[in-house]
């Protein structure tokens, strides 16, 4: 039976996966973004003050976390992370949509966050936070408060459109493609040895 790297080449082989650490955090940043929508949206919805207070709450809250998590991920990704090359049978158009891609994910994730906290801190009050309260560090700044609100919500629908950008390419790799690009950061191992097309 033929190595997977004899197989597949020793770019792409179901042996070619990124580490442990960043198939954990890609997992769990899915997980923050769905409670982040999740919680604005709900905000919107809640009848209640006290309710939505408690949802916005989380929402800054978990949005903080979301920020550390982006920069650790950063700094993992440029000094111990794990991350195989695609295969060699993408065109360089499409390594470089895919790079882009990556690249504006990674941004918005580290900028969106700061677009939240500056609006939140810009109404010149206390807000609160799942453990404690932020205390109000600067004056009340009505148009920064509106351009930051504004910048925030455009932001989040980049995000939106971006992710579901880049999760129909990871199924189009694995439905139509078929290779193993999806199972590089899938937390399990897959059973089947899928290569490239046609293999
Ligand atoms: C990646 C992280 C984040 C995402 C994806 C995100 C997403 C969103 C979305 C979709 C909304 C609803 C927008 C609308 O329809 O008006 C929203 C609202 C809001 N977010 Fe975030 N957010 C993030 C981080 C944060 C952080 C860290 C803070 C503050 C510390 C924050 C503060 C707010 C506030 C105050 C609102 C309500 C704005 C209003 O008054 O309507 N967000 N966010
Ligand atoms: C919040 C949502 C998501 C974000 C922000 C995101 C972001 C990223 C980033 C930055 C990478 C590069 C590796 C890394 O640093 O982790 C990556 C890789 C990848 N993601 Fe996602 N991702 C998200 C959701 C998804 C979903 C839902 C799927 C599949 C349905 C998916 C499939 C993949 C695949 C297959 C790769 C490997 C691509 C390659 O080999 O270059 N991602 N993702």
């Amino acid at each position: 039976m033929p190595k997977d790297e004899e197989r597949c080449g020793p770019r792409r082989g179901p042996a070619a996966r990124f580490d442990g650490v960043t198939i954990a955090v890609h997992w769990v940043t899915l997980l923050l973004v769905l409670f982040l929508f999740a919680s604005a949206w709900a905000r919107d919805l809640a009848e209640d003050g006290a309710r939505a207070e408690t949802l916005l709450a989380a929402h800054r809250s978990i949005g903080l976390l979301l920020w550390m998590l982006t920069l650790a991920r950063l700094a993992w990704r440029f000094t111990g992370g794990v991350h195989p090359p695609l295969p060699d049978s993408a065109s360089a158009s499409q390594l470089w949509a895919a790079r882009a891609t990556e690249y504006a994910l990674y941004i918005l994730l580290a900028v969106q966050p700061l677009t939240g906290l500056a609006q939140s801190v810009l109404r010149g009050k206390p807000f609160g936070l799942l453990v404690g309260t932020m205390q109000a560090i600067a004056p009340r700044d009505r148009a920064l408060v509106h351009l930051f609100h504004d910048l925030h919500e455009e932001a989040a629908w980049l995000l939106l459109a971006l992710i579901g950008l880049h999760a129909a390419a990871a199924l189009f790799h694995r439905l139509v493609l078929r290779d193993a690009v999806l199972q590089s950061i899938l937390p399990w191992r897959a059973r089947t040895n899928i290569c490239a097309a046609g293999e």
